[in-house]
C-alpha cells in the first residue's frame, strides 16, 4: 500500500529560476497575538498560508475574537474583553500560542494558558517568560498542566535581564510591557528581525519602544493601544532554505520577498562554500557552478547563523568537498533527525552539540521521515542530491512552515510528487 503524507523527489535536479517567499511564520503568528492588545479590527497582511496560522486564528477565536483569513490577510476583530484561557488542545498543536500569555495578562490581568509540553527539537522551557512577567508584578503558578498568571493591580515596569536572548520570552515580556505602568527595560533581548517586526507593529499601535533590533529594549507603558494594519516581513528561513538548495544542487535561484541582510551570515557561508550571491532590494540570487566546499557553521541567536537553517547546513556539508564541523547552540534536540540524513548516505557523526560531516559526492535516495518543519525541508533538499528517488514521510511537518513547497520545487525544475493526507481541519 502506498504511504500517505509523503513527498517523493527525484535526485539529480539542478534548481533554477525564481521563487517568491511569503511572510515570516514566526513574525505573523506573534503579530496576530499583538492584535489582542487593542480593541477593534487589526489586519495583519502577508501572512503565510500554513497550518500554524490557521491554528493561531482558532486560538484567537476561542478568546472571543472574530478572525477571518482571506488570501494572505488575517483580519482580527478583538472584543473589549477578550477571553483569558488557551486550552491544551490548541497549544499542544501550536507551541507558539504561548505568546498570548503576555498580551492577555496585560489586557485582562489574568490568564490561563496550557503548557505546550515537549518538542522534537528539544525541551524548550518557559522559565524566562515566567520570571520576566513575575518581575513586572505578576503572580504565576502552574497547575493541572496550565500556567496561570494574574496581576490584579496591573503590571508595572521593571528591569529584566534575560539569561539568554530567548525569542519567545522577549516577545511575551515586550507585549506585556507596552501596557504596563512605567518603564520596562529588557536586557539581553532577542534581536531577530521578527522581534523588530513586532516592535514596529506595536509602535504603529501607539506603543513607546526604543532599541528594537538591539539587545536592550526600553518600553514605556501606555494606557491603551489602537488597532492597525501591518505587513509581515518576508520569511528569512524559507528564503535561506532555497539559498542552500541552490548551492547544493549547483543551481541558479533568485529568491524574492526576503531582505538579504536578514541572512547575512548564512549567505556569507554560502560564498565561502563557493557560491556567487547577488543581493538586491528584497531579493537575492544564489548561483553555484561547482561542487560546494565544506564550511564550519555555528548556530547562534540573531545575527548569528539561524538554528532553523541547521538541517540545510548539514545537507550542504553532506554533499560538500571535505569535512565540516557544524555546531548547534540553541536546541538540545536539533540533531535528532541526523539518523534520517544518515539513511540518505550522509557521513555524519554527532557528539553533544557538534556534528562532524564528511562530504560525499552523491547521497543515495531512501525512504526517510520528517521530524519537524526544518528537518523535513532539509531532507527533501538533501534528496535532490541523491541517486534515485527519496521519499520523505510525515511531511505535514513541512506544511507548518513552507506554504507552497511542492509547487515551488516543481517551478524550480524538480520532479516531485506528493501523496496527501486527509488531515487539515482548518479552512482558509
Ligand atoms: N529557553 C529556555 N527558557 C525560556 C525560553 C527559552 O530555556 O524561558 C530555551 C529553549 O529551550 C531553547 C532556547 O532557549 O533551547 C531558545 O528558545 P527561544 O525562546 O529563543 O525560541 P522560541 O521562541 O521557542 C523561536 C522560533 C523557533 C526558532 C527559535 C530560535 C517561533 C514560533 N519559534 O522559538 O522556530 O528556532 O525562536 O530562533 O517563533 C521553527 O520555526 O521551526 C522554529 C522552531
Amino acid at each position: 500500500m502506498a504511504r500517505v503524507d509523503v513527498i517523493r523527489v527525484k535526485g539529480g535536479a539542478r534548481l533554477a529560476g525564481d521563487v517568491r517567499v511569503g511572510g515570516a511564520k514566526n513574525s505573523a503568528l506573534k503579530l496576530m497575538a499583538v492584535a489582542l492588545l487593542a480593541e477593534g479590527r487589526s489586519v495583519v497582511s502577508n501572512v503565510p498560508r500554513i497550518t500554524d496560522i490557521a491554528i493561531m486564528a482558532e486560538v484567537l477565536r476561542r478568546l472571543g475574537c472574530d478572525v477571518t483569513l482571506e488570501g494572505t490577510e488575517a483580519i482580527i476583530d478583538v472584543p473589549a474583553e477578550p477571553g483569558s484561557e488557551a486550552d491544551y488542545d490548541l497549544v499542544r498543536r501550536l507551541r507558539a500560542s504561548i505568546c498570548v500569555l503576555g498580551p492577555l495578562l496585560a489586557r485582562r490581568g489574568y490568564v490561563r494558558v496550557a503548557l505546550p509540553g515537549g518538542d522534537m527539537i528539544g525541551s524548550r522551557g518557559l522559565d524566562m517568560h515566567v520570571s520576566g512577567l513575575a518581575r513586572m508584578g505578576a503572580e504565576i503558578s502552574g497547575e493541572h498542566g496550565f500556567v496561570i498568571a494574574s496581576a490584579p493591580a496591573g503590571l508595572r515596569g521593571a528591569k529584566i535581564w534575560l539569561d539568554f536572548p530567548s525569542v519567545g520570552a522577549t516577545e511575551n515580556i515586550l507585549m506585556a510591557a507596552v501596557l504596563a505602568k512605567g518603564v520596562t527595560e529588557i536586557d539581553n533581548a532577542a534581536r531577530e528581525p521578527e522581534i523588530v517586526d513586532i516592535c514596529n507593529m506595536l509602535v504603529e499601535m501607539g506603543a513607546k519602544i526604543e532599541g528594537a533590533g538591539s539587545s536592550t529594549l526600553i518600553v514605556e507603558g501606555v494606557e491603551a493601544l489602537k488597532p492597525v494594519r501591518h505587513e509581515t516581513i518576508g520569511d528569512r528561513i524559507v528564503g535561506g532554505t532555497w539559498a542552500f538548495a541552490s548551492v547544493m544542487t549547483r543551481g541558479d535561484v533568485t529568491v524574492h520577498g526576503v531582505r538579504p541582510e536578514f541572512l547575512d551570515i548564512a549567505l556569507d557561508k554560502l560564498v565561502t562554500a563557493g557560491a556567487r550571491v547577488e543581493p538586491g532590494d528584497n531579493r537575492f540570487r544564489v548561483v553555484m557552478a561547482d561542487r560546494p566546499r565544506g564550511v564550519d557553521i555555528v548556530t547562534l541567536p540573531y545575527p548569528g547563523f539561524a538554528t532553523d537553517l541547521l538541517p540545510m547546513a548539514l545537507g550542504l556539508a553532506a554533499v560538500a568537498e571535505g569535512s565540516s564541523l557544524i555546531t548547534e547552540n540553541i536546541f538540545d534536540g536539533r540533531f535528532m533527525f541526523v539518523n534520517e540524513m544518515v539513511r540518505l548516505g550522509a557521513d555524519i557523526r554527532t557528539d553533544g552539540h557538534h556534528a562532524v560531516v564528511n562530504g560525499r559526492d552523491r547521497l543515495s535516495g531512501a525512504p526517510v521521515r520528517a521530524t519537524d518543519i526544518r528537518a523535513g525541508a532539509g531532507l527533501v533538499i538533501a534528496g535532490l542530491c541523491a541517486d534515485g528517488v527519496t521519499e520523505v514521510g510525515e511531511v505535514h511537518h513541512i506544511d507548518r512552515g513552507y506554504p507552497d513547497f511542492v509547487s515551488d520545487l516543481e517551478n524550480l525544475g524538480v520532479e516531485v510528487e506528493r501523496t496527501d493526507v486527509p488531515e487539515p481541519t482548518f479552512d482558509f
